[in-house]
């Protein structure tokens, strides 16, 4: 059996769409297993790019089988809506092609209408994400398998009741138009209600036949709840262990890649120890064309952390690095790299030379300037992790895979 998982190692919007959509091609079943409607994983179909939040990414790769794990909220309008864009390319994924677990809860408009309201002090995507797993953790959540059993009607009024004296509170006009919220919610539940099923027997056989299975995570390991910049993290497990209880089939994953952008961003609030403020932070936003592709927001930009990638190397096992944006660094004269941190905690800084030749779509490591390889030789060496694949331009060919799961 091959088994691949691919992980944003630092606060998500790392390139995943990129790494996994090269992945996708030859899995035979994709599989995510956290987050929401939070995620935006760019992919390509032909010459059309296709954002997809809540879908995986193997919904473009005729023949494969597409799973939403427990771990995911899955909200359904929207789902319902990215189904509809696919639609229109010519893409339609089936019951046989796609599959969301019984067990996964969803987003309900109360989520979002509390999210919208109060989500603000850590800078949330507003897709009420937090308040759906926090619903299901305090036992008022509803699952996807209520669509199943005739449950739903009865489950939302419940789950509305637990938030009626907030809202009473917050918004006392609330009430016709979150009616006529959940209405609609409850028309895109019918559309859903033939994609639901358990997963658990399917992904088990996958893996017992030898397919290969491509685990896609969302968001990054600096915002998993546990091991997280705590409280602003998202509220799902984005490291490894969130894949297992996220699918309730237990696997070695056998290729542990660690998408991990040349420098850092961040969208949202919290702690950022190498953010860079002025001209260079911008230069490297223009660069990158660092904006949100969820939200639209401006990304906070800042020097690579080896500090913190070497934590999350610590909680994820990362076998392999898919590192990407190294042409977004060319034309710096220096590179800093946070290495350590000071008796005070601030950050260690490493300077490397840059280079000022154009890196696109390098085709092999060797045709890298020097400067680009001893960027990326003190990375492995300083993570004690290999990079597996290296993106050096946002074109699919754009990419050297050193090391292919399949
Ligand atoms: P939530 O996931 O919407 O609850 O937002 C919690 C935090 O995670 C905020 O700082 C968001 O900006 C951040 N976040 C959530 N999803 C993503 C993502 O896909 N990329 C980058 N940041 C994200």
């Amino acid at each position: 059996m091959t088994t691949c998982i691919v992980m944003g190692s630092q606060w998500g919007d790392e390139g995943k769409g990129k790494v996994v959509d090269l992945l996708a091609r030859g899995a035979d079943v994709v599989v995510r297993f956290q987050g929401g409607a939070n995620a935006g994983h760019t992919i390509w179909h032909g010459q059309r790019k296709v954002v997809l939040h809540q879908l995986p990414s193997g919904v473009l790769t005729p023949g494969c089988l597409n799973l939403v794990g427990n771990g995911s909220v899955v909200d359904p309008e929207r789902l319902v809506e990215e189904l509809a864009e696919l639609a229109a390319i010519g893409v339609r994924p089936g019951p046989d092609a796609l599959a969301v677990s019984s067990l996964a809860h969803l987003v309900t408009p109360i989520h979002k209408w509390v999210d919208g309201l109060a989500g603000g002090h850590i800078g949330t995507t507003g897709r009420g994400i937090g308040f759906a797993y926090a619903d299901k953790a305090r036992r008022v959540g509803v699952r996807a398998g209520a669509l199943l059993d005739g449950t739903l009607a009865t489950a939302i009024a419940q789950q509305l009741e637990q938030h009626q004296p907030w809202l009473d509170a917050h918004d006392p006009g609330a009430g016709p138009e979150l009616l006529r919220r959940i209405e609609l919610f409850t028309r895109a539940c019918d559309q859903l209600r033939p994609f639901v099923r358990d997963i658990r027997p399917e992904l088990h056989d996958a893996l017992q036949a030898g397919s290969n299975v491509l685990y896609e995570g969302a968001q990054g390991a600096l915002l998993d709840l546990d091991h997280g910049t705590y409280p602003f993290v998202t509220s799902s497990s984005t490291a490894i262990g969130g894949a297992l209880t996220g699918t309730g089939v237990y696997t070695p994953f056998e290729h542990r890649f660690a998408v991990v952008k040349a420098y850092t961003t961040r969208v949202g609030n919290g702690p950022f120890p190498t953010e860079l403020h002025g001209p260079i932070g911008e230069d490297l936003r223009a660069r990158g064309h660092e904006y949100g592709a969820t939200t639209g927001r401006p990304r906070r930009c800042g020097w690579l952390d080896l500090h913190l990638l070497r934590e999350a190397a610590r909680t994820s096992g990362y076998s392999g690095i898919a590192l990407t944006k190294l042409d977004c660094l060319s034309g710096l004269p220096e590179l800093r790299v946070a290495t350590g941190r000071d008796a005070d905690g601030q950050p260690v800084y490493a300077t490397l030379p840059g280079w000022s030749e154009d890196i696109l779509g390098a085709p092999s490591l060797e045709a890298l300037p020097a400067n680009a390889r001893a960027y990326l030789d003190f990375i492995t060496e300083q993570l004690g992790v290999p990079i597996s694949i290296l993106s050096t331009g946002p074109d699919r060919d754009q990419t050297l895979v050193l090391e292919a799961p399949w």
